[in-house]
């Protein structure tokens, strides 16, 4: 395991990979391919963040995030307690400042969040002493996601992406990994595609300066990767999306539509995915679907992120 200590980390949270330069980014996720090679040992654990506290604040469901975390965090031997909004005194009416308050209490060494409103991680790092680690927070932001993202396609790609084009398919309106992802992406050196209906583009899509379709097959032609998003029903308002069926017939990503990409072109998707709405089966069960390596790769991007914050004041 190489876990460079020379290199300056200046960041006490992640809140978005907006914050990152690029020597950071790929220092990141340099680190990550060494936590990799501890996931792969038959005794998965290093004493690194040994007698630290992580603790993950999750007011909104997850699978993924929630668990790679936890995973990542007890591979570094650091001691970890959830909290969830079910079962917790979020239902009874605590404020997100008091529960946070509460929580600081027990002086944690970093906190993960993930809220449903866009800024809550940001108003966590000016509160509290400690490191806090945005898990998604809304619209706004999923760093943890963008950089398992680029880990898995550095992994296919190699570290430098300049040449490659990679397209962001879905409901980019709702999306907080399209956001991050599309940061990070050009960053590394990648172009980005995006494609959706007019009522799921943001109105500031204009100013991201990259190029934007609204039919799939000509938005497919040319890219190297195909990053499909959830719907996300339950963010949406009532009208955008007027009828799930046609939705899936002009956008849901088909072998028929893959094909239409450069030969071999990967497909990502940060799941939960809805199968036969925006990813049909044959090709989120296909070689070329990456969906299970980005899951392997968030244990050991977020044991790198937990590694840099947690090892910051060492
Ligand atoms: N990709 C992602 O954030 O998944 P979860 O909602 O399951 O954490």
């Amino acid at each position: 395991m190489n876990t460079d200590n020379r290199y300056l980390w200046k960041h006490k949270d992640l809140l978005d990979v907006s914050q990152l330069s690029r020597e950071d980014a790929t220092h990141l996720l340099d680190l990550a391919v060494s936590f990799q090679e501890i996931n792969n040992r038959p005794v998965k654990k290093v004493p690194t963040l040994k007698g630290k506290t992580v603790m993950l604040f999750f007011a909104e469901n997850s699978t993924r995030t929630k668990t790679s975390f936890d995973v990542a965090a007890k591979r570094l031997s650091a001691d970890t307690f959830s909290l969830s909004k079910s079962g917790s005194s979020i239902n009874k009416g605590e404020t997100l400042k008091d529960t946070a308050l509460t929580l600081m209490a027990m002086n944690p060494d970093v906190i993960v969040i993930r809220h449903s409103s866009s800024g809550a991680a940001e108003y966590l790092s000016k509160l509290l002493p400690c490191s806090i680690v945005n898990g998604g927070d809304g619209w706004h932001a999923h760093p943890t996601q963008a950089l398992l993202d680029s880990y898995s396609l550095r992994k296919v790609w190699g570290p430098d992406f300049t040449g490659r084009t990679l397209l962001i398919l879905g409901n980019i309106e709702h999306s907080r990994v399209a956001r991050s992802n599309l940061f990070l992406l050009r960053l590394l050196g990648a172009k980005v595609r995006l494609c959706a209906p007019r009522t799921l583009l943001p109105r500031q899509y204009r100013l991201w300066d990259c190029e934007v379709y609204t039919d799939i097959e000509e938005a497919v032609k040319g890219v190297d990767a195909i990053m499909c998003l959830r719907l996300q029903l339950e963010r949406q308002e009532a009208g955008l999306l007027p009828d799930l069926s046609e939705y899936s017939r002009r956008y849901c990503l088909t072998s028929e539509r893959l094909a239409m990409a450069n030969p071999g072109a990967y497909v990502l998707h940060p799941g939960p995915m809805n199968r036969g709405w925006e990813i049909a089966d044959e090709v989120a069960d296909s070689g070329q679907c990456l969906v299970l390596d980005q899951v392997s790769a968030g244990v050991a991007v977020r044991m790198a992120v937990l590694y840099l914050l947690g090892t910051r004041n060492d």
